[in-house]
């Protein structure tokens, strides 16, 4: 491999080492190209650009690979659950019985919020999307708990501000679906694990019994843990880069779940959804969709497959395909927008068009597939990714944090008018 890459540049020649990583990983450290030569890099949507070396998620896009701080997540699908795998990305190493009993037991001390979130959440109409609600109320714990601005806080502090956000998240996401229901907010249930708790307070109703149905509880740890981080992502990337600027977690997060929000992002869930209802509303014939997906003229396009790193099967995607059928059959859901969803999926995955092109189901297909069978509604989703993705944003913020990465500032190049002197508004034409 070579150990340094040259650059000519006007005749003159600049070198720059090569960094390879644990997994092979090849880049070109191009820390001091500006000060050697006065020329930047240019890589919009920096698809050939590394932000950084992190130690927490490893993916190759082209062998479908997944691993967690070494772990495949095949391995955690199967075999943990979604604290542990939280455990895992924020502290490195997998718990012991004690290390995850305590760090259980912490975060379910943590579940409830104070009094005076339902004045926020009164603020809100029931129309507020759940995501925009999450974002605010979540930036707003930084009000409840001054301690998670001070940048110069020890271990113990942030550790504090680390099990809050994750005992409390949930509850906000609860919350806030109540509040669009207009229903009454449950308040946690410390005798219940962590998403047992948070489907009792989504689907409980004060003075009913509600029984959490272990199925559901085991398919949302596994959505969970599949969602947990995915090394440079938008949302990932956005955490990042707010936490350079050393504003608190709490902030940093909260514009992760905005920048999570969009449809390109994780709002692709309930795109999916809301296409599949549209081909049923539309008559159900697939083909027809598939044929109108392949037309160049057309601008409708198939949401849930394909994906910018994976140019084979996203491995989460295989897992949760098993989840969503085994769940679908168990819970014996019927209903036609899932039919017209397993039908797209088989004729998309026969089509050479798609098999060229690479475009399998992704992990937001199957996703929201099963968040509609569980009865959560189309906004729902995108708060169940944010939920997911909670322990990775908080792992690589506090990785960056750790190795005390500089403020995040890339460059550009301009590309506008030259100079130009003002001209008075009586002479504009
Ligand atoms: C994710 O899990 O964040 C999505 O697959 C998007 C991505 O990784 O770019």
């Amino acid at each position: 491999m070579s150990k340094e890459a040259e650059i000519i540049l006007d005749g003159k020649s600049y070198k720059f080492p090569v960094v390879e990583g644990s997994e092979g990983e090849k880049a070109i450290d191009i820390s001091n190209l500006r000060a050697q030569s006065g020329y930047i890099t240019l890589d919009t949507g920096y698809k050939n650009t590394g932000a950084t070396q992190s130690s927490i998620t490893f993916l190759d896009g082209e062998l479908g690979i997944l691993h967690y701080r070494g772990y495949p997540i095949e391995q955690l699908a199967e075999k943990s659950n979604f604290l542990e795998v939280a455990y895992l990305l924020i502290y490195k190493e997998l718990p012991t019985k004690e290390q995850l009993s305590t760090f259980s037991e912490r975060i379910t001390k943590h579940t409830n919020l104070h009094e005076d979130f339902k004045k926020i959440f009164d603020g809100f109409p029931s129309s507020a999307h759940p995501m925009g609600v999450l974002s605010s109320l979540v930036s707003s714990l930084t009000a409840f708990y001054p301690g998670s601005i001070d940048d110069t806080a020890g271990d113990d502090e942030l550790d504090l501000t680390i099990v809050r956000l994750l005992a409390k998240m949930p509850t906000i996401a609860a919350w806030s679906y109540k509040n669009s229901k207009g229903q009454p907010l449950m308040y946690p249930k410390n005798d219940l694990d962590y998403c047992s708790n948070f489907l009792y307070m989504m689907f409980g109703m004060p003075n009913q019994e509600y029984k959490v149905d272990p199925l559901v509880a085991e398919a949302l740890n596994v959505l969970l843990i599949l969602h947990a981080d995915h090394e440079q992502n938008c949302s990932t990337s956005t955490v990042r880069i707010v936490g350079s600027a050393h504003a608190s977690l709490y902030s940093s997060v909260a514009a992760g779940i905005n920048a999570l929000w969009g449809p390109l992002h994780g709002g692709a869930n309930q795109e999916v959804i809301e296409m599949l209802e549209q081909i049923k509303k539309d008559g159900g014939d697939v083909q027809k969709f598939v044929n109108k997906a392949k037309d160049k003229n057309d601008s409708f396009r198939l949401m849930g497959f394909g994906h910018r790193v994976y140019k084979n099967f996203d491995p989460r995607a295989k897992i949760i395909k098993k989840a969503c059928d085994s769940i679908l059959s168990k819970l014996g859901v019927k209903d036609p927008v899932l039919d017209i969803a397993k039908n797209l999926e088989e004729t998309a995955l026969k089509d050479p068009y798609f098999i060229e092109r690479k475009l399998y189901p992704n992990v937001d297909f199957y996703s929201g597939i099963i968040y509609k069978a569980l009865g959560l509604k189309p906004e729902l989703f995108t708060v169940m990714f944010a939920l997911g993705r909670l322990p990775g944003w908080i792992a690589q913020w506090k990785e960056m944090r750790e190795a005390g990465e500089p403020i995040g500032r890339p460059r550009q190049v301009y590309v506008g008018s030259n100079k130009r002197d003002y001209v008075p508004i009586e002479k504009r034409k």
